[in-house]
């Protein structure tokens, strides 16, 4: 498994409207419902973090100007557990979060996310990650009939970086993103990402679960509008404070400031905004973590979030105003500005599942898949809008790291973007699936090659898996083309016995691989259920290798089909490697389901036949009867699969075929 070193603490852009220059000053102005305090910020110190708004709780600070109540939430869902006992305002309640109930009945229902994608570029294999990941866990939670699942992505459509990479491309947004919405649609269902909702943040459904939540945070009280400034970072939609700031160059060699973690320029930004009071969601947020532990995963990111919350959370910049941003979802009652962009694509995640009206039937249960990029925005700003919007924080959000390329960061500058169709191509869809999710490890950054993409798939996939059925349904060797037959005595449940009666070939290590694949089901069960699919996948590999070795220790192809003794060793022989065939092909469905299927088929197993609940292995080990022996194999008789070739080979001939690549 190569990777760069892992980083425990994944560094992310910091928090976006930080307050990070700005003193306050209290004005009376108008408001529409009478003359209010407002509170308001001015310029002053670079370094001051006093500069955040006032806690309600804070004695003697301002009372924030309320937010125009026309646009109310029309009626909220009933409130059950976590949030019923938080409530929805302001000041969150200052003991514990309840703990949510560890094991939950079977049978209930998920949500899975990946994030909803920027429209504003093609796909890369970055995005193509969040997604494998999210749909894996979608297949191998329908394999375990664990309840209904829906699996939710889509594309993130508005703010300035979209508005921006419009202009540049000479194109109206709206264009822009129906295009780009549509590459991504594209390459996920190339992919065989079996999303079951595709979310675009300009529906109409969408804008208004937008206009909702924005109404239950004013209801709240949590909104307040101040003056306020700072560098933002536009590729981030992020203001980033100092300590996240280096000098740079600009497009023109010229000195500039820009963002410690992406090289991105950043502007210096002064307007007003709506600011949402995520101060005061600290305790809520710590006891939520202190009370699921397994709220963040892996557990560095949870460690990493804990540390977040140790530090400074000043208040949040909501909107933008609309003179700057024009490409979003504008305030309810208040059209000088915009919703920012973060608020308005988090809330995806409800209005998928229908907020404000039925999200109860989906909400909280839901797993949130995201890179390590963005996750202060899942894990504090997403859990405290929520909390504040009277909702239950996420029950999961699963982190993973990044893809490099050749040990450098993606880049379109660098022109190192490597296209997943390209790759899909290349190596085909289940080919590309099986070496993300094999070689990504979400605790830490993974480096892509091609040579490494070849190498993996053809010994993995098309030498070990491929060759074991090839050789073991060859015509040679199994000339009925049948399941074959176990017989007893040969393979004796007890070592001793077989060795006492002298008549069973099977050796020591032959019993150590029926032990490993009884055991395989639950141990990928595990590395699912804690989110390392590439252990799982290495545990099914090394099982592979040992029934490989199991195969190649008894030369079945050397036995003599018409001695009746050899015959039953030889179909004894068979009949343990099918079975092995069988178990890792039920256990790769999740990951490699094209080639999952026809395995399977090749082995006769049947639609019904292919759940985790009820794999069996090797029944008649067990004195069980086995109810694929004596059927008759599937006719599909080819290569399972296709070896790659050399890599110049393949990219002379994908260049031969695929004219001109649309860019953008
Ligand atoms: N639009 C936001 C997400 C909003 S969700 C409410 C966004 N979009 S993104 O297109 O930039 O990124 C989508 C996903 O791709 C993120 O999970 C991000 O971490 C992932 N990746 C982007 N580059 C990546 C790599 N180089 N490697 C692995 N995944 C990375 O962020």
């Amino acid at each position: 498994m190569e990777g760069t070193a892992p980083s425990a603490a994944p560094s992310t852009a910091d928090a976006p409207g930080r307050a990070n220059r700005s003193t306050r000053k209290e004005t009376k102005v108008p408001a529409s419902s009478g003359s209010l305090t407002l509170s308001q910020t001015r310029s002053r110190s670079i370094r001051t973090s006093a500069a955040r708004a006032p806690s309600r709780s804070a004695p003697g600070t301002a009372v924030p100007a309320p937010i125009p109540r026309d646009d109310r939430p029309a009626r909220c869902p009933p409130q059950t557990g976590l949030t019923a006992a938080i409530g929805p305002g302001p000041v969150p309640a200052p003991g514990r979060v309840p703990q949510r109930r560890e094991s939950r009945p079977r049978g209930r229902r998920l949500l899975l996310s990946t994030p909803i994608f920027y429209a504003n570029g093609p796909p890369h294999i970055g995005h193509l990650y969040s997604a494998l990941l999210a749909d894996a866990l979608l297949r191998h939670r329908r394999l375990r009939a664990a309840g209904p699942a829906r699996l939710c992505t889509g594309t993130d459509e508005h703010g300035l970086k979209i508005q921006q990479a419009a202009a540049a491309a000479g194109t109206s947004p709206a264009e822009l993103c129906e295009r780009v919405s549509g590459l991504f649609r594209r390459a996920l269902t190339q992919a065989s990402v079996a999303y079951t909702d595709f979310t675009r943040t300009s529906e109409p459904r969408h804008q208004r679960a937008v206009r909702h939540f924005w109404g239950a945070l004013r209801d709240g009280g949590v909104l307040y509008k101040g003056s306020y400034e700072g560098w933002y970072c536009t590729p981030e939609e992020s203001f980033l404070p100092e300590s996240q700031l280096a000098e740079g160059t600009d497009a023109q060699g010229r000195p500039c400031k820009v963002s410690l973690e992406t090289g991105h320029e950043v502007h210096w930004t002064k307007e007003e905004n709506y600011m949402f009071r995520l101060s005061a969601f600290r305790n809520p947020l710590q006891n939520w973590l202190r009370d699921n532990p397994r709220a963040i995963f892996p557990d560095p990111f949870y460690q990493c979030v804990l540390r977040w919350l140790d530090e400074d959370l000043p208040d949040l910049s909501v909107s933008r105003e609309r003179n700057r941003l024009q490409w979003g979802i504008p305030v309810p009652s208040d059209p000088t500005q915009t919703i920012y962009v973060w608020v308005d694509a988090l809330v995806n995640y409800l209005s998928v599942v229908g907020y404000p009206e039925s999200h109860g039937a989906w909400w909280p249960a839901v797993h949130h898949v995201v890179g390590k990029d963005i996750l202060k925005f899942h894990a504090l700003y997403w859990p405290a809008l929520l909390l504040a919007a009277g909702l239950e924080p996420p029950e999961r959000i699963l982190v993973h790291s990044h893809w490099t390329v050749r040990g450098q960061k993606m880049s379109k500058s660098l022109g190192n973007v490597v296209d997943p169709s390209v790759c899909m191509g290349r190596y085909g869809v289940d080919g590309f699936r099986y070496f993300l999710l094999r070689q990504g490890v979400p605790e830490r950054d993974c480096d892509y090659y091609d040579e490494k993409v070849v190498k993996l798939v053809n010994s993995e996939l098309a030498d070990a898996l491929g060759g074991l059925l090839n050789r073991s349904t060859a015509p040679s060797i199994n000339p009925s083309n049948t399941y074959p037959r176990f017989s007893e005595p040969f393979f004796p449940k007890v070592l001793d016995s077989r060795e006492a009666r002298g008549t069973g070939r099977a050796c020591a290590e032959d019993y150590k691989l029926v032990a490993a694949v009884a055991s395989l089901p639950a141990q990928v069960d595990s590395y699912f259920e804690g989110f390392q699919i590439y252990k799982a996948l290495e545990c099914i590999a090394q099982c592979v290798r040992q029934t490989n070795g199991f195969f190649q220790r008894h030369r079945p192809w050397k036995l003599d089909r018409r001695d009746a003794a050899e015959q039953l060793w030889l179909d004894t022989i068979l009949h343990v490697t099918l079975e092995c065939l069988r178990v890792y092909g039920t256990l790769l469905q999740p990951v490699v389901p094209l080639t999952a299927d026809k395995l399977l088929s090749r082995l006769a197993v049947g639609p019904g036949e292919r759940g985790l609940s009820g794999l069996t292995f090797l029944a008649r080990y067990d004195g069980k009867p086995c109810p694929f022996e004596g059927r008759q194999l599937g006719p599909d008789t080819g290569i399972l699969f296709q070896r790659l070739g050399k890599l110049e080979t393949m990219k002379r001939k994908q260049e031969a075929h695929v004219p001109g690549k649309q860019l953008l």
